[in-house]
């Protein structure tokens, strides 16, 4: 059974077909998928999605590349989300180099806020990451992130990062990249990070792994990430799950 920590179910690609998309899930075996909001209309879809379904639990922040727009309205709101029942964690957050629509200190600040509400509602934060990994190691230490942990999701960094992550009491979530030819930090990542601290997810619709790389991406595709992490490891598809799944329960408070 396999926990895919992070899929956006709630983005419009999915909007003519989530239910044969969810049931491809559950045939394929996955057990549960957290859906992850980024804005007002993707965090609202999330929620509907947890509500709707038992096995769906929802993710709350607001991402960096939108930073510019966060109200203190908004992080309000995601105080109040922060107490639904089915809001295991707080983002996706953090910092992205890559597109410049919100500034780097706007990005920083909003960053800090969310850290901060995390802290004050005790849920874990889901770490977002493009070309920025140096300030955002600062920042978590900083703002004393290890107090509620998270995931570095979809991690693309060095095993020393990644080392540096665990100490800071985060799990290293794989996602496609994973399965690429050309991919050798996720690989080496998937190689030396002990099972007890890894995590697995589809980013989808985005990071469509090997062989179905270039078309739409969805929560079923996840077993191909545990099954390139196995082959990586030599152990079982079903102990790579396994573990997995135990982790993503443990982060998440999900009994
Ligand atoms: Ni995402």
């Amino acid at each position: 059974m396999f926990f895919d920590t992070h899929a956006h179910l709630n983005a419009e690609q999915f909007n003519e077909d989530y239910l044969e998309v969810i049931n491809r899930a559950l045939e394929t075996g996955v057990s549960n998928i957290v859906v992850v909001g980024f804005d007002r209309p993707t965090i609202t879809r999330a929620i509907e999605l947890a509500e709707n379904y038992e096995f769906i639990y929802a993710a709350v922040g607001w991402h960096p590349v939108d930073a510019v727009d966060m109200t203190d309205a908004d992080l309000e709101w995601l105080k109040e989300l922060s107490a639904h029942p089915k809001v295991v964690a707080l983002g996706e957050m953090g910092l992205d180099y890559y597109w410049d629509k919100s500034p780097k200190e706007i990005q920083k600040e909003v960053f800090r806020k969310q850290i901060k509400l995390a802290k004050q509602v005790k849920l874990p934060i889901i770490i977002h990451n493009r070309e920025a990994t140096a300030d955002i190691v600062e920042i978590l230490k900083e703002e004393g992130a290890a107090e509620v942990g998270g995931i570095m999701h979809c991690y693309s960094g060095s095993v020393e990062i990644a080392q540096e992550c665990l100490e800071m009491n985060f799990y290293i979530s794989l996602g496609g990249p994973v399965t690429f030819k050309n991919a050798k930090k996720p690989k080496e990542v998937a190689t030396e990070i002990p099972l007890d601290r890894l995590l697995i997810e589809t980013d989808c619709p985005y990071l469509t792994p090997h062989p179905f790389r270039g078309k739409r991406n969805e929560p079923a595709y996840v077993k191909l990430v545990a099954e390139q992490i196995a082959e990586l490891k030599g152990v079982s598809v079903e102990e790579v799950a396994e573990a997995t799944q135990q982790n993503a329960k443990r982060l998440f408070g999900i009994k």
